[in-house]
């Protein structure tokens, strides 16, 4: 796991090659010009790690005005949402042979969606099965906790979804300049984090803790989601990911001393964000921002801080979620856990 964290510059090189560029053209050609025009919305469904990029898309694509929604492939499955002939259903999977991923995708064809495999695998039975496929070029990945390839999945995504708009409205959309301009920086920007990151100190600061709390809104609600789950699959630890706001309709009650939580700031809506750190922090619990080093009000706020160079939100994702797998990394590795062969679970589920 720690060596393929390291290869996450690497990994996202590869897969930003050739289809970003200066300026504000995606030069995304995977996919005939208005490939896309005709999508009238969007269905991400994905399992475990992917769905939390599946997340993000939806943010990315609703953000900027597509309709989007992302479904648990597990549930979509069994309870598929209506689709047209215009919907376009994106299959999210590294493997591209989770069972659950393939049957959503062969209930939206059977039904007469449009559908996409987004997928690190060449010849996997997703990018086989479904109409088009984008592949997501993290290298392989051998690591039961998905790392280098949920950076590539968001990088690929945020593409798919500046092309998805373009094609619609011949446009790009606003902020793209900025956009790509983080994304040319991108992997230089992941090599610093590894390189100059406080996790291994941060980790053993918060050892033996009840449980561990990562919040975020916005497009950092799925890096919170994402940043829980690799901690409790390694570390074997209670970790819990929710969206910041709805902390005061449950969570709080479980918030003391002993639940650090880590707060993810990636420049859109940080103010509400800070709020929501007060109130834990008022009950006791230790905060840890995740955020640029440019934002001194939640490095101030907060009582420690993992910084990231600074980047636009939808590539602050990236940086952010970098800090949180090594701070999963770091605490498994304290606590002496088999953090590449975790108990009870998969690389790959092909079973339902
Ligand atoms: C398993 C793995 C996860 C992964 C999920 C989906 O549960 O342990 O790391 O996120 O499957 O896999 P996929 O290959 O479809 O992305």
């Amino acid at each position: 796991m720690l060596k393929e964290i390291h290869e996450q510059p690497t990994a996202l090189a590869q897969t930003l090659q050739g289809r970003v560029t200066n300026g504000d053209e995606v030069t995304f050609d995977d996919f005939a010009p208005g490939a896309f025009a005709g999508v009238t919305d969007v269905q991400f469904v994905a399992c475990g790690t992917s769905y939390h990029a599946a997340l993000y898309a939806t943010q990315f694509l609703a953000s900027r005005g597509v309709r989007a929604q992302a479904f648990r492939a597990g549930e979509y499955a069994t309870s598929p949402a209506p689709v047209k002939s215009d919907t376009l259903v994106v299959g999210v999977t590294q493997s591209g042979e989770t069972a659950d991923t393939l049957s959503s995708l062969r209930s939206a064809h059977s039904r007469g969606a449009r559908t996409l495999a987004v997928t690190n695998v060449v010849g996997s039975t997703a990018a086989r099965e479904a109409d088009d496929s984008l592949f997501i070029r993290a290298g392989p990945e051998i690591g039961v906790a998905a790392t280098k390839t949920f950076s590539s999945q968001i990088a690929s995504l945020a593409l798919l979804g500046e092309r998805i708009i373009r094609d619609r409205t011949g446009l790009a959309s606003d902020g793209v300049s900025e956009l790509l301009e983080s994304l040319e920086s991108l992997d230089r920007d992941v090599r610093r984090v590894i390189d100059e990151s406080r996790a291994e100190e941060i980790a053993t600061a918060y050892l033996d803790e009840q449980s561990y709390f990562f919040i975020g809104r916005d497009i950092a609600h799925p890096v919170a989601l994402e940043g829980a789950l690799k901690f409790k699959e390694i570390t074997y630890e209670h970790a819990e990911g929710f969206a910041a706001g709805e902390l005061k309709h449950g969570p709080l009650a479980l918030v003391t001393p002993e639940t650090p939580v880590f707060a993810v700031f990636t420049g859109s809506h940080d103010e509400q964000t800070l709020s929501n750190v007060q109130q834990v922090q008022a009950r006791g619990a230790p905060v840890i921002a995740i955020a640029s080093e440019e934002h001194d009000a939640a490095i101030e706020t907060a009582d420690e801080a993992l910084t990231y160079p600074d980047a636009t939100a939808e590539v602050a994702a990236i940086l952010a979620n970098v800090q949180l797998q090594l701070v999963a990394y770091h605490v498994a590795d304290h606590l002496g856990r088999a953090i590449d062969k975790p108990r009870n679970l998969a690389k790959s589920v092909t079973v339902k």
